[in-house]
Formats: structure tokens, C-alpha cells, sequence
């Protein structure tokens, strides 16, 4: 009778410790789960600090940007394919402070309306695509802004399977005072902007200052470090922007 006793004891004190290891197996694996839910909660709590700051930033830089330049029609939405209000800012500073004689950009819109009502005596701006280019000689129609071109120019084969603007829409383009670079669109290839160094470099003016979009990408980052390096009296300076912005001018 009292080895029964003791059996059905050991069986019960075996039952209690079993049944403690699994709740100390469900804690820990809880313990896991909850330690990576609030890391994962802490990752996305910064990423939306990060956002509502650069958010505030553009409503900043675009209310200053809509009262300097004195627009008498209304503009298209500004950030995702088009420029971001702290880099249209920057290129509005840029414009006030070189007074160019010929800006040429690569990729128009919103960029190009600002770079005229800027004050920049002529600018040049190319677009790789019908449809765009016409909706933005629409938005400088309705500006009625004066010396805007823009040069419906296809992307054709280039080099290394990239392709890039007809070389032949910008033969007769010398001497240029600012350099705006925003195209082609950059997120299918790395590279597809790169051509802009060979293509460029030798049509600026001495004073010339070259500013770059979409530098937080690393093609575009590369694209600016190099141009900088071309340019031996030039200092190549990246902005904390939205999406980076690199000013490349003169020492
Ligand atoms: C980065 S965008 C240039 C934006 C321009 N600098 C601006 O501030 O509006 C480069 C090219 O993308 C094309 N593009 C513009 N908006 C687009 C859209 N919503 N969808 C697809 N392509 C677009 C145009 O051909 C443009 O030249």
C-alpha cells in the first residue's frame, strides 16, 4: 500500500515539475515574442517621428517657397516623381544667387516653373517623355512664364544597356550656368543618370553649379561624388533633404 503511495506521489511531483518546465517554456517563448513586438513597435515609432519631421519640413520650405515666388496659378502636387519642396527651395536659392544665364535640367515639371520664376534668364529643360513634357509647357503657359523650352528628348540605347536623352536635342547647349539633374527616372536602373557626367561636363560655364536630386540613392550618390571629381575648383556639398540633394559649385 505505501509503495503505491509513494508511486502515485513521485507520478504527481513529476506531473508538477512537467508542468512547470512547459510554463516556463510558454514565458520565455512570450518573453521572446514580446521583446520582438516592441522592438518591432519602437522601429516603426521612429520611422514616423523621421516622416512627421520631414513632412513639417516640406510644409515649411513650401509655404516659403509659394510666398517668394509669387505664383499666380496654382501648382501641381510637389514630392514622389516631382521635387520636393526643400530641394525646389534650394533650387530657387541657387537661381537668386548665381543669376544664370542658362539653366538646363534634366526631367521637368514642377522644378522647371520654379527655376523660371526664379529669375533664371533662360532655361532648357529636357523630358524623356511626350506626355510630360507637354503637361509641363502647359504649367509654364499657364504661368505665363517667359525663356522655359522644353525638349520632348526620347531615352534611346546608350551604353551598357542604359539608355539616356537623343544626345542629338542638346548638341547646341554650351556655356550653362546651372545644371539641374532629375532624370531620367532613376529607380528602374542605378545607373540611368550617370551619362549626365560625360554629356555635361564639358558644357559648363566655369561657375557653373550642378545640383543633383535623389542622392540618398546610391547611383545618384555615385553619379554626384564623381561629377564633383571632374570639377577640380568645385566642393561637392550633400543636403539633408528628403531625398538628398547634392550642390556641386564652385570653391
Ligand atoms: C523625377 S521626374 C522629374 C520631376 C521634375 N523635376 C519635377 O520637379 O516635377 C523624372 C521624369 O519622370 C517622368 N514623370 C514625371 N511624373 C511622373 C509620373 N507621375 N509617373 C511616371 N513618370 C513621371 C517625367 O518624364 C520626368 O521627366
Amino acid at each position: 500500500m505505501d509503495t503505491i503511495y509513494v508511486a502515485f506521489l513521485v507520478l504527481i511531483l513529476m506531473g508538477i515539475a512537467g508542468l512547470a518546465w512547459f510554463s516556463f517554456l510558454l514565458y520565455k517563448k512570450g518573453r521572446r515574442n514580446s521583446e520582438k513586438v516592441i522592438r518591432e513597435i519602437n522601429k516603426a515609432s521612429n520611422e514616423l517621428k523621421k516622416s512627421i519631421s520631414h513632412t513639417y519640413y516640406q510644409s515649411e520650405a513650401y509655404a516659403q517657397l509659394m510666398q517668394l515666388l509669387d505664383l499666380k496659378s496654382s501648382i501641381p502636387p510637389t514630392r514622389g516623381w516631382a521635387a520636393s519642396p526643400d530641394l525646389l527651395l534650394t533650387i530657387y536659392e541657387t537661381v537668386k544667387k548665381i543669376s544664370p544665364s542658362l539653366v538646363v535640367e534634366l526631367g521637368s515639371g514642377v522644378s522647371t516653373l520654379v527655376a523660371a520664376k526664379s529669375g533664371a534668364r533662360k532655361v532648357v529643360s529636357l523630358d524623356g517623355s511626350k506626355e510630360y513634357a507637354e503637361k509641363t509647357r502647359e504649367l509654364i503657359k499657364e504661368h505665363r512664364v517667359r525663356g522655359v523650352e522644353v525638349r520632348f528628348a526620347p531615352l534611346l540605347p546608350y551604353v551598357n544597356g542604359l539608355t539616356w536623352y537623343d544626345v542629338s536635342t542638346i548638341k547646341d547647349l554650351k556655356k550653362i550656368d546651372l545644371l539641374i539633374v532629375d532624370g531620367p527616372p532613376g529607380n528602374n536602373n542605378t545607373e540611368s543618370r550617370y551619362p549626365a557626367l560625360k554629356e555635361f561636363k564639358d558644357k559648363l560655364s566655369p561657375k557653373a553649379v550642378v545640383i543633383l536630386d535623389d542622392v540618398n540613392r546610391e547611383g545618384e550618390r555615385k553619379l554626384a561624388e564623381d561629377f564633383a571629381a571632374s570639377l577640380p575648383n568645385h566642393e561637392l556639398v550633400i543636403l539633408n533633404h528628403e531625398k538628398g540633394t547634392a550642390i556641386i559649385s564652385p570653391r
